[in-house]
């Protein structure tokens, strides 16, 4: 292995602005080395998640005070070990999320307890950690999914909803998703989704009133505004409405749309249908992490669970590297959805960006 470089490049948020390109900069530091317990990872690949614009916004801290790293996820190999870590080694493969959340730097030091083992640096993982994990636990423990019911995931060609659309169809659910283009819907076919709705050809309203006259039991809402609007009014008797994200109202510019929304009838609604609407945010389920993680790790190396990934040849037909890769990859994830304006399309999806 090649001996360490005395410098690294790191991107930093400098302006609190959901502008990604805007916010950060891209630095150059000193070397980073292990403290106790720690080990240095050089990362091979990053994994882009629609929330790095409520990162630089400042939305997931309490203070939010510029300069501060950014990105949740990486895979990669140990290239320094800090004193008393004895389960890794120098050359070992290895996949994490990062409670600092700064992966998106060339090396990253970080704590041994946040770090799974991976027989290879390959990616893939990269679906199974954000995603995968909010995919599974999300269903499991929120949702509380049982074989027979039916199942909405929306962006469900996305990084997170692709796994959620395998989790569900492995739990024996009618599993029905939505997306933005013909792309996707065969992507989504092809994972086994029961019933596609390419909301830019079919509102999403009038299919779940005519086609699911009962009711959907438990709905994966990733999107805000007029959409949870239009899953809530199409909840079961005893359906769960799982508020995973909102992303209409990331960008600052859309999120007077959010602000807007009205919700007075709410506890009616919920009433007269015994049903609920339950956050769920995965740093709350740290429990489940390395249990979810060996399960979803040996499904995929079976092939019994699929990743999609884009690593900017499908979305841009230029492949998404290093730190500016980064903040292509993050503008891309947010062009794309229902906006008119965006340049290229992802055919499903989880983006990663390969470092040298
Ligand atoms: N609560 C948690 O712990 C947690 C963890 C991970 C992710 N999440 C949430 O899960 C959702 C998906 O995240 P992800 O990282 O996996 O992203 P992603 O699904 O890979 O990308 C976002 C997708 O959302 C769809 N979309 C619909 N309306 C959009 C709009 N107005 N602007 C942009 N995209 C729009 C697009 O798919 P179509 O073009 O097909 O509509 C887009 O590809 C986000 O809301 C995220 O915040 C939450």
């Amino acid at each position: 292995m090649a001996a360490k470089p005395s410098t690294y490049k790191r991107l930093m948020v400098h302006t609190l602005t959901t502008n990604f390109r805007e916010a950060v900069k891209i630095e150059t530091a000193e070397m980073c080395h292990p403290k106790k317990g720690e080990v240095c990872v050089k990362n091979k690949y990053v994994g882009i998640n629609a929330s790095d614009v409520n990162m630089t916004k400042g939305r997931y801290f309490t203070s939010g005070k510029p300069p501060f790293g950014v990105g949740f996820e990486a895979v990669g190999e140990i290239v320094e070990v800090g004193e008393d870590v004895e389960n890794f080694k120098v050359g070992q493969s290895v996949t994490y999320m990062n409670s600092n959340m700064n992966t998106y730097a060339e090396y990253v030091c970080i704590a041994v307890a946040e770090v799974l083992p991976v027989p290879e640096a390959n990616p893939g993982y990269l679906t199974l950690l954000v995603s995968g994990l909010t995919a599974g636990i999300g269903l499991d423990k929120a949702a509380r999914i049982t074989a027979g019911e039916s199942v909405l995931i929306t962006a469900a060609a996305g990084g997170t909803g692709h796994i959620a659309v395998q989790w569900a169809k492995a739990a024996e659910c009618h599993v029905i998703g939505t997306c933005s283009t013909e792309e996707k819907e065969k992507v989504l076919k092809d994972l086994g989704c029961d019933r596609v709705i390419n909301y830019k050809k079919e509102d999403l309203a009038e299919v779940l009133a005519k086609e699911y006259p009962k009711g959907v039991d438990v709905i994966w809402e990733t999107i805000g505004g007029k959409v949870f609007q239009d899953c809530l009014k199409n909840l079961a008797l005893r359906g769960r409405l799982l508020v995973i994200g909102g992303i209409s109202a990331y960008k600052d510019e859309d999120r007077a749309a959010m602000e807007k929304r009205d919700l007075s009838d709410l506890p009616e609604q919920l009433l007269f249908k015994s049903s609920s609407v339950v956050g769920f945010m995965l740093l709350h389920f740290g429990e489940c992490f390395a249990s979810y993680f060996k399960y979803m790790s040996e499904s995929l190396e079976a092939g019994k669970l699929k990743c999609v990934l884009d690593n900017g040849e499908k979305s841009t037909g230029k492949e998404f590297f290093g730190m500016e890769g980064i903040i292509r990859g993050v503008e891309i994830t947010h062009k794309n959805g229902h906006k008119t304006k965006y340049l290229q399309k992802i055919d499903g999806t989880k983006i990663d960006i390969k470092f040298p």
